[in-house]
């Protein structure tokens, strides 16, 4: 029988080294785009999508992130003091955001590792991924994960979210190997291709930040050697599913922003502030005589 996604998982414990040196004391999580930090995009599709409760995979140094989430009595008052009610309105409205779960990945063995944290939260229902530097807005429409959980309901397997990247980039990610099968945003895939060479590529389509995964995973990555840098990388117990399980993806709508690397988070950043009200024009204008000026 089908069960119904209520869980999520955020990891967020990698180290952040192409963003270094801000994330040598800051997650990158916590990065700001315009003046909200990554996490609470991430925290916010889940819960627009209908996730119940939420883990997030930190390490020791990403007490921060619990604080965000928290109440701060202190600002609070001072906050009130000051008659700033919608400040304070807007810092409490984070601590009641979701019912937010913490457990420590104790060293950063991959990507895989860090959802193996997970099991004992997840036990045995399938559940739902999203990385902590994938930020995905869909202005005025559903949000990707509710996306592959509408998928989910249709096929009742693990959904991987894909997007289409431009031919020449695809060997920087994992690709999909689409069976030829498609209907509508539904895929059905033959194989997975983790940083394939240009030319080898099986398509253009890149595995981006969101999954609906079955409980199966577990036992699986219990069973993945370190593949890629010692690290235990989450597409080869996908691939090690797919041996008894189909398994599809979504190529969601939506821009999608990898805020883990500088140009994709330079971009979210404008992006968002032209979304702003109080920004667009004075941003608009900067940009407009900038290009000008641009050779
Ligand atoms: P990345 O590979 O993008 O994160 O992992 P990273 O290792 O921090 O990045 P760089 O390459 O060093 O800059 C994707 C997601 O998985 C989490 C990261 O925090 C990120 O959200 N992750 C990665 C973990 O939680 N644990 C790990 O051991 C590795």
């Amino acid at each position: 029988m089908r069960k119904k996604i209520k869980k999520a998982v955020i990891p967020a414990a990698g180290l952040g080294t192409r963003f270094l040196p801000a994330t040598k004391a800051i997650p990158k999580e916590m990065l700001p785009i315009v003046d909200i930090p990554t996490i609470q995009y991430i925290v916010q599709e889940a819960v627009d999508s209908g996730i119940e409760e939420i883990l997030v995979i930190t390490n020791s140094n990403k007490h921060c992130m619990e604080n965000h989430f928290d109440r701060s009595y202190e600002l609070e008052k001072r906050l009130k003091k000051a008659g700033k009610r919608e400040e304070c309105e807007q810092i409490c409205e984070i601590a009641d955001m979701a019912k937010l779960y913490y457990v420590r990945q104790k060293e950063p063995k991959g990507l895989g590792h860090a959802i193996l944290c997970a099991k004992s939260f997840i036990g045995n229902e399938p559940f739902a991924v999203l990385l902590g530097d994938d930020v995905v807005i869909n202005k005025g429409g559903d949000p990707a994960l509710k996306q592959l959980m509408d998928t989910y309901e249709q096929v009742n397997a693990s959904v991987i979210g894909v997007h289409t990247v431009p031919h020449e980039q695809i060997y920087r990610y994992g690709v999909i190997e689409p069976t030829g099968r498609r209907s509508g945003k539904k895929i059905k895939l033959s194989n997975l291709v983790e940083k394939p060479k240009v030319k080898d590529a099986p398509s253009d389509m890149a595995i981006v930040g969101r999954y609906i995964l079955t409980p199966e995973i577990f036992e699986a990555l219990e069973g993945s050697r370190p593949g890629a840098n010692g690290e235990i990388q989450l597409t080869d117990a996908i691939q090690q599913l797919m041996i008894s399980q189909v398994i599809y993806a979504c190529e969601f709508q939506g821009e999608w922003y990898d805020v883990g690397d500088k140009f994709g988070y330079i971009r979210a950043t404008i992006n968002q502030a032209l979304e702003r009200e109080e920004l667009y024009e004075p941003l608009r204008d900067y940009i407009k005589k900038l290009a000008a000026e641009l050779k």
